[in-house]
């Protein structure tokens, strides 16, 4: 699903929530012309939410499964795998509140990174409760933020008051001191979310998922219920999440549809490239066969071109520099461009229907004979045999 970059700030106040970090301090805020407060969207799922309301995808049957894939901005201070624009792929599962649900939404984020190569990835989760949970928890956690007061720094003073979950998102290294101590909400799980972790867990434990529990770990949105985790990387150093999601069954009807339980995440591609050529796989990823197609003096533009489209319909990375200068400053281009191969069709070979192929690591060439200018297998033969 595509949704708009800009989206009216009240979208993300009301889901993320007035006093988190990302409302209070991160987002890019504008007026248009008409005075509406405007912003560039921080994050995905409030967007989704919104148009999966306006668009009444609740007809569709089954789980209402969506994925994005985008820029977001956020007016954070700039470092290693933290950025003011950045892009996110995101998936949300809507209509379903089993833990099975977002047991898959884990395994299958965690599957895509496997197959990137990354195994040495971190699973964390917790359990952030419901309402009910909520209140005894807020209760307790309120009573131990008093007695800290005099440690805590001025956000984290409003935060006490306003709302307390949110104290876990402050980076302050004191305020993080003192929350070491602090009373944590899966201790006050009622009986529906604590059979809803333990069955996560559980699942969990049947993909063969391994994973940590961070009791503390609460995510800076104020939409979450029950479940949230995130996907880490040491590699990393401080930004170590490469993606974070959960569950938010009250998002739906507190934006106006009807109450439909849900589950999602969404992972920094930023941070992921990050890991990737940290751990040596990007390369992999840049390994495809990759082929120069000369354009020299007297062949005609259809010659040319026919075998530039004949190459890429079959997949292959075919470059060309489009000018008609010497062979020479050609390869030489094509070197440049860390070409594999260099396919010259010069006057001689149209005369005589062949190709000749330059492999460019090795500086050798040989010339083929080709049977059809328009299908030139012999030439696929040649670049896919080595
Ligand atoms: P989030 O944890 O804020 O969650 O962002 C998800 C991922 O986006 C992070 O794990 C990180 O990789 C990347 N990211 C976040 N901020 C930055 C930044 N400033 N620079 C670079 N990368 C960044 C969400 O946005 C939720 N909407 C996820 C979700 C989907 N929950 C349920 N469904």
């Amino acid at each position: 699903m595509v949704t708009p970059i800009i989206e009216y700030s009240e979208l993300f106040k009301r889901s993320i929530g007035d006093f988190t970090d990302i409302v209070q301090k991160e987002m890019f805020v504008f007026q248009d012309r008409k005075g509406r407060e405007i912003c560039l969207r921080p994050e995905g799922t409030a967007s989704i939410i919104r148009a999966y309301i306006e668009n009444n995808l609740a007809f569709l049957p089954g789980v209402k499964k969506i994925f994005y894939f985008g820029p977001m901005f956020r007016a954070e201070r700039p470092q290693k795998g933290r950025y003011r624009q950045f892009t996110q792929f995101g998936t949300e599962a809507i209509g379903s509140d089993s833990p099975l649900l977002d047991a898959e939404v884990i395994k299958m984020n965690l599957e895509l990174f496997q197959k990137m190569g990354l195994n040495e990835l971190d699973v964390v989760i917790n359990s952030v409760g419901c309402r009910t949970c909520n209140k005894d928890y807020l209760i307790a956690l309120k009573k131990f933020l008093h007695s800290k007061k005099q440690h805590l720094c001025e956000d984290c003073k409003i935060r006490s008051e306003k709302n307390p979950l949110r104290v876990f998102d402050c980076k302050v290294p004191d305020c993080r001191k003192v929350y070491e101590k602090a009373p944590v909400i899966i201790d006050f799980l009622k009986d529906d979310c604590h059979g809803h972790f333990e069955n996560l867990k559980k699942h969990l434990d049947a993909l063969d998922v391994t994973y940590k529990i961070d009791p503390k770990l609460v995510r800076g949105f104020d939409y979450y219920t029950k479940t949230v985790f995130e996907i880490t990387s040491g590699s990393l150093g401080s930004q170590n999440a490469i993606l974070g999601g959960g569950r938010y069954d009250y998002l739906v009807e507190q934006m106006g549809g009807k109450s439909t339980p849900a589950v999602g995440a969404a992972a920094g591609v930023e941070r992921l490239l990050l890991v990737l050529e940290e751990s040596g796989q990007l390369k992999d990823i840049n390994n495809e066969l990759t082929v120069y197609v000369t354009l020299m003096e007297n062949i005609p533009d259809p010659v040319f071109l026919d075998l530039v489209m004949f190459l890429r319909q079959k997949d292959i990375k075919t470059l060309s520099g489009f000018s008609r200068r010497s062979l020479k400053a050609q390869l030489n281009e094509a070197n440049n461009l860390k070409a594999d191969y260099a396919v010259i069709l010069g006057e001689d070979e149209l005369k005589e229907k062949s190709l000749t192929i330059r492999n460019m690591k090795s500086s050798t060439q040989e010339k083929i004979k080709i049977t059809d200018w328009h299908n030139p297998v012999e030439l696929m033969n040649k670049l896919q045999g080595g």
